[in-house]
């Protein structure tokens, strides 16, 4: 089982990824906490990408690329995963295809599909207990839906003309969105 998640910020990708994690047994690969266990250990990725997430903004392409690339040759991704918050723009979709054969290997694309009034209603219900530093300001929150809006919407088009893309209502309760991916990923899973 290999999914893709895509969605504006607070759409829910985390908190699907993982319960997909662990209902098909898989890793679940989320770019945004790689990126931060680098801040937190310091590494040199880490040094290099946090005014990026500070700021709310995509960290370059190139590093982006090689993490992933890395994830995606290792040993615990070879039975599949579940990739979220990757790719994040049309130049890392192509590049991906080129070097993992991203595109030849997915089962499905789910776009977590939430209006923008419930994506600053989660938001902000997180902003009141999240340690991470793109959370706190309301302007860096509006920054990052922009950022979705002019660089990742346009990855869905990308899918769509693939016929890869499958959009999930993510209105609902937590166990009604998983509900929803289940039905659609166990169908893929025969
Ligand atoms: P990333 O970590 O990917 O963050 P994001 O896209 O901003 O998404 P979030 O983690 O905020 O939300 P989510 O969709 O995972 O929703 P969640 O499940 O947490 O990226 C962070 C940064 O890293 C980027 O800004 C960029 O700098 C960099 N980056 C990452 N990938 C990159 C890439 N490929 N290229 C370049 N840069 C990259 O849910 C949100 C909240 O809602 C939570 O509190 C949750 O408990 C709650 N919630 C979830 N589902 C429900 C529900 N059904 N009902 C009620 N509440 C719910």
């Amino acid at each position: 089982m290999r999914v893709l998640l895509i969605g504006a910020p607070g759409s829910g990708k985390g908190t699907q990824g993982a319960l997909i994690a662990e209902r098909y047994r898989i890793p679940h690969i989320s770019s945004g906490q790689l990126l931060r266990g680098h801040v937190e250990r310091g590494s040199e990725l880490g040094l290099a990408v946090e005014p990026y997430l500070i700021r709310g903004d995509l960290v370059p392409d190139d590093l982006i690329l090689s993490m992933i690339t890395d994830e995606l040759a290792g040993p615990g991704a070879a039975g599949g995963y579940v990739l979220d918050g990757f790719p994040r723009n049309v130049t890392q979709a192509e590049a991906a295809e080129k070097t993992a054969e991203l595109d030849d290997r997915l089962d499905a694309v789910l776009f977590l599909d939430l209006p923008p009034r419930e994506v600053l209603d989660r938001l902000a219900e997180r902003s009141r207990q999240s340690d991470r530093p793109d959370d706190r300001k309301e302007a860096t929150v509006q920054h990052r839906l922009r950022v979705y809006e002019d660089r990742t919407r346009p990855l869905l088009d990308h899918y769509r003309r693939r016929g890869m893309l499958v959009p999930i209502d993510a209105v609902g309760s937590v166990d009604e969105v998983a509900a929803r991916i289940a039905a659609v990923l166990d169908r893929s899973d025969r």
